[in-house]
């Protein structure tokens, strides 16, 4: 395992080709994992187009993970739970499981511009139930628009506030460092995941509202700088 390396299962998406493209462009390296290989390895050939020298591959999910200490789940949130069995037994005490999902309502037919409840309090707490034993879940990136992420010619103004337990969540924030214009807020345990994946349908109805098909972010406002 390449301690720099970062995988995202379902990296074959919007939002993790968007993150692959910009770690890739920093130079880490980044493994793509989807349900078919072929699928993971036509994203990485994107991204090897995109980014010169870009150091990537494709993997089904279950390889993807055991190739790096920093697994990013970028499944829609009905599919988290079964992704994550999926792979769970491939997944080893002390890798790091980013849980990027929203409950939108899309995922019982209704609008994307609410959330529905989960019993656990969040997508991520969900997926912390549902990690093994000594696996941390760290929540990151839901504010961040998809869309932003792949212009990579463009700064990706957007605030990303970053919870789990404390040294993962470093390890996590320091992610967003790679990536111009993002900036990591340290958002405590992983409990305020839920406020914060409440944030993205909020901004989803701003995109309509004021019609930015390329996606509102969020910044705070007051912060010491770092
Ligand atoms: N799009 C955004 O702007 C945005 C912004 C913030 C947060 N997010 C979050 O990021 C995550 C990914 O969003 P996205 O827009 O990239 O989603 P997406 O493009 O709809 O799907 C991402 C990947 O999920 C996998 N997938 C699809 N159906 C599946 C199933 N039945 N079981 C398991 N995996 C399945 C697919 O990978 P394979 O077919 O290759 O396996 C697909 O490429 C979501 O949780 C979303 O809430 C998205």
């Amino acid at each position: 395992m390449d301690s720099k390396a970062i995988a995202i299962l379902g990296g074959t998406g919007d939002q993790g080709l968007g993150l692959a493209l910009r770690f890739a462009k920093a130079g880490r390296p980044v493994v793509i994992g989807s349900r078919k290989l072929e699928r993971a390895q036509a994203a990485a050939e994107e991204v090897r187009q995109a980014v010169a020298g870009a150091h990537v591959e494709g993997l089904d999910n279950a390889d993807a993970v055991r190739r790096a200490p920093i697994v990013i789940l970028s499944v829609p949130f009905e599919h988290t739970a079964a992704t994550v069995k999926a792979v769970r037994d491939n997944l080893a005490p002390e890798q790091i499981l980013v849980s990027m999902g929203v409950p939108l309502a899309t995922a019982v037919g209704d609008a994307a511009v609410r959330t529905v409840g989960v019993w656990q309090g969040s997508c991520a707490e969900l997926v912390a139930a549902l990690a093994p034993d000594g696996v941390e879940v760290v929540s990151a990136f839901q504010n961040v628009s998809a869309h932003r992420l792949r212009e990579l010619e463009h700064p990706v103004e957007c605030d990303v506030v970053v919870s789990g337990s404390p040294g993962p969540r470093k390890l996590v924030m320091a992610l967003c460092a790679l990536v111009p214009g993002l900036r990591a807020v340290d958002g405590g345990p992983l409990g305020n995941a839920r406020f914060v994946e409440g944030i993205t349908a909020l901004l989803i109805g701003l995109n309509v509202r004021y019609k930015v098909p390329e996606g509102v972010g969020i910044r705070f406002t007051g912060l010491p700088s770092a």
